[in-house]
């Protein structure tokens, strides 16, 4: 069974329609690449997603679910995270707060009150996640303001990940990054993807989503005019049906 199935999924905004009408299959596991010009809508679409935005037409279907009318704040329950650009972190709080930033304390802490955390604890179990992951961080001490963009981008995933979704989505995560840190970012995806997870991952590097992505989708306008298997592209076709070639 797919883990996540758009159908006819338009969006307007006033008079602009900015989706008209996608249809989207992604499987437990897969590691999808969305990609399209500057403006083609892929950021609004993973919105409808995540629920940030109500689609007006078309459903989402979620791990067998229709979602169509939840609110982003079920969807997350039900296994739904993205990973926005800006990464949403807390840069004067240490990495093993960030990892944790903003959870009930009953989803990790089994019913324990959050004035009784204790900070050790805390940093404990975030050792315990990056270790897991395989992050290196000089350590969970520091504020995450003074890691690099990439070390930053992957405290981000780490954190997506303790939420234990099912499906992450990742608006352009390697855009700012460094080619060791675009390592370590695609490989966490690839950790992800043994661990069932589906990813979507959104890139203008074409490089990244070739080196990450076995299946590459191509939204055009608001429409998606390709969906192509990586082994049987390249990336000469894609920029094709990313600029419009073919009509
Ligand atoms: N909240 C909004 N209100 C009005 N128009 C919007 C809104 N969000 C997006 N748009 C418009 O919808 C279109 C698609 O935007 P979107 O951000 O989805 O594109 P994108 O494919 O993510 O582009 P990029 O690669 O530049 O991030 C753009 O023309 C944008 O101006
Ligand atoms: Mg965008």
């Amino acid at each position: 069974m797919s883990i996540l199935e758009l159908s006819g999924v338009k969006k307007s905004f006033g008079a602009v329609q900015v989706l008209h009408g996608v249809d989207l299959k992604v499987w437990p596991g897969e590691v999808v690449g969305l990609v399209g010009d500057n403006g083609a809508g892929k950021s609004t679409l993973m919105k409808s997603i995540t629920g940030v935005y109500t689609t007006d037409k078309g459903s989402v279907i979620f791990d067998g679910k229709d979602v169509t009318y939840h609110s982003p704040g079920e969807r997350r329950e039900m296994g739904i995270e993205m990973i926005y650009q800006d990464l949403a972190l807390a840069p004067q709080q240490d990495v093993a707060n960030n990892i944790f930033l903003g959870r009930e304390p009953t989803r990790w802490l089994l019913g324990i009150l959050p004035s009784f955390v204790q900070k050790s604890r805390i940093d404990e179990q975030a050792q315990e996640m990056l270790d897991r992951l395989g992050v290196h961080v000089p350590s969970v001490h520091i504020p995450v303001g003074m890691l690099s963009g990439g070390q930053q981008q992957t405290i981000a995933i780490a954190r997506a990940l303790t939420f234990q979704p099912k499906l992450v989505i990742m608006d352009e995560p390697t855009a700012a990054l460094a080619v060791r840190e675009v390592e370590s970012v695609l490989k966490l995806i690839e950790q992800m993807k043994k661990d069932g997870i589906a990813t979507i991952l959104i890139s203008h590097r074409l490089n990244d989503v070739f080196a990450a992505c076995e299946r590459i989708v191509v939204l055009r306008r608001g429409n998606v005019i390709s969906d192509l298997k990586r082994s049987a592209t390249d990336m000469a076709e894609v920029v094709s049906y990313i600029v419009g070639a073919h009509g």
